[in-house]
């Protein structure tokens, strides 16, 4: 089924007034063919990745033969799931012919006597930057440009020497003091790069009803961003669509007859937090009860074996699925396993990833919490992001009053992603434990 998908020829819509200038800026008769590359930035969605690759492979094979490019994702993985895999399909009704050669990730894509090898990397792969270093390229494209380091970006557009190579760059928005902003968009002019913002709308294969269910699901400075397409900063409360009136609950709702699940967050002078979540009857994931000590406070630390006690009162009566613990703290996972919890997993710590994800599980009231979990309402009402770090182009919460909030994330992180079926999915080997 996959398979089949996959490979079919890709059915175009119309394309938007923005994709065909993406698709045509080089040609010849462009007044500005000679510009030395393209950015293109905006909403989540917005058609840039479509156009941006399938333009990219068009002006590689009509200007150059036998020479080689890159076309690099955040990783090697994603830049195969966003960019490749659309563009073979799209190639595939143009008379291109593609090779892969999985193995070294190179295609070969070919069309008459025109033959160009086209290697794909990952900005955060390891082994990308060391094989980088040796290419001389023609072109570049960067998909979520954004997302790279800053060390990929430098090394990647070196590697551009050939007369005539151009740079292909297109991301979604970040804060304003990104390096990407202030070193490439805000620097266009001097570095003689074109440049085109995206919104949804100019993607005319998107419905309202799909546009409509894409605005409903962000909030704050994830909407600014992904929505609206701007560099907006990452300012104030993280989850300011926390409302005590949607997400608090005084009485208890029915429950689903699904194992319940605990995630924690791991501290000895810092407080431990384990929250209870439950699935209601209408699929809402609810946290019904929180234990919060804190060692600072109450002026005793406990132990490992101590809080693995505390776990065994916090649950009892109770069918658990999984016991999900911040990653760190691996003495507790030990611990826990001693005293018999088999299923006690490491959760998913991608920090800001989850952060959005809660965000976007709070618009959407998919998850709520008990009246009782009064520590962790509280941090919803004092978690913010980090000023200082947001001037430096960085999106980083405040490490303070962040436990629950950790705790949240956890469970959100590892079992509500999408992707992930709870309940059959093999969290241990996932997360390698
Ligand atoms: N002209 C088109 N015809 C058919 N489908 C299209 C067209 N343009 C875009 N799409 C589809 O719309 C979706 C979004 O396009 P694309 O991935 O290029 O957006 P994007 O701006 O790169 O999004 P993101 O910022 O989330 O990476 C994809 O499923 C893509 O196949
Ligand atoms: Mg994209």
């Amino acid at each position: 089924m996959g398979r089949g998908v996959s490979s079919a020829v890709f059915k175009f819509k119309p394309f938007s007034r923005k994709q065909l200038q993406l698709l045509t800026w080089w040609q010849s008769e462009s007044p500005v063919k000679d510009m030395d590359g393209i950015i293109c930035d905006g909403a989540i969605r917005s058609g840039k990745t479509v156009a941006m690759s399938l333009s990219f492979v068009m002006w590689a094979m009509t200007s150059f033969n036998c020479v080689d490019f890159a076309i690099c994702g955040k990783t090697v993985g994603s830049a195969r799931r966003n960019v490749i895999k659309p563009l073979k399909r799209m190639l595939k009704g143009r008379g291109y012919k593609v090779t892969d050669h999985r193995s070294d990730n190179i295609l070969t894509i070919s069309r008459g006597d025109v033959s160009n090898d086209f290697h794909i990397f990952g900005g955060k792969d390891e082994s990308s930057q060391d094989l980088i270093q040796g290419i001389t390229l023609s072109g570049l494209l960067l998909d979520e440009a954004a997302l790279m380091p800053r060390s990929f970006f430098d090394q990647a557009t070196a590697r551009c020497s050939v007369e005539g190579s151009k740079f292909w760059y297109n991301c979604n928005p970040a804060g304003p003091g990104h390096w990407f902003k202030q070193e490439v968009i805000d620097k266009r002019e001097e570095k003689r790069l074109c440049y085109l913002h995206f919104t949804m709308d100019d993607n005319l294969s998107l419905s309202e009803r799909i546009k409509a269910r894409y605005r409903s699901q962000w909030s704050g400075v994830f909407y600014d961003r992904y929505i609206e397409g701007q560099w907006s900063a990452a300012d104030g409360l993280i989850y300011d669509m926390f409302d005590r009136s949607r997400h608090v609950l005084a009485a208890s709702p029915e429950f689903d007859d699904v194992p319940a699940y605990v995630t924690c967050d791991y501290g000895t002078l810092n407080p431990c937090v384990f929250l209870l979540w439950k699935r209601a009857k209408d699929r809402r994931w609810i946290v019904t009860k929180e234990y919060y000590y804190s060692g600072r406070d109450n002026k005793k630390l406990r132990t490992d074996e101590e809080y693995a006690n505390d776990m065994l009162d916090f649950i009892s009566g109770e069918r658990i699925n999984r016991i999900i613990v911040d990653p760190s703290a691996a003495s507790f996972i030990t611990a826990l396993c001693k005293k018999g919890f088999k299923n006690a997993v490491s959760a998913n710590n991608a920090v800001l990833d989850g952060i959005r994800l809660v965000g976007s599980l709070l618009v959407t009231d998919k998850i709520g919490f008990m009246s009782c979990c009064e520590n962790t309402i509280r941090e919803f009402g004092s978690y913010v992001w980090d000023s200082k770090a947001a001037q430096r182009g960085e999106d980083i919460p405040v490490k303070q009053f962040d436990h629950a909030m950790d705790a949240v994330r956890y469970f959100c992180n590892t079992v509500l992603a999408p992707g992930r079926k709870v309940g059959t999915s093999d969290l241990r080997k996932r997360y390698n434990i």
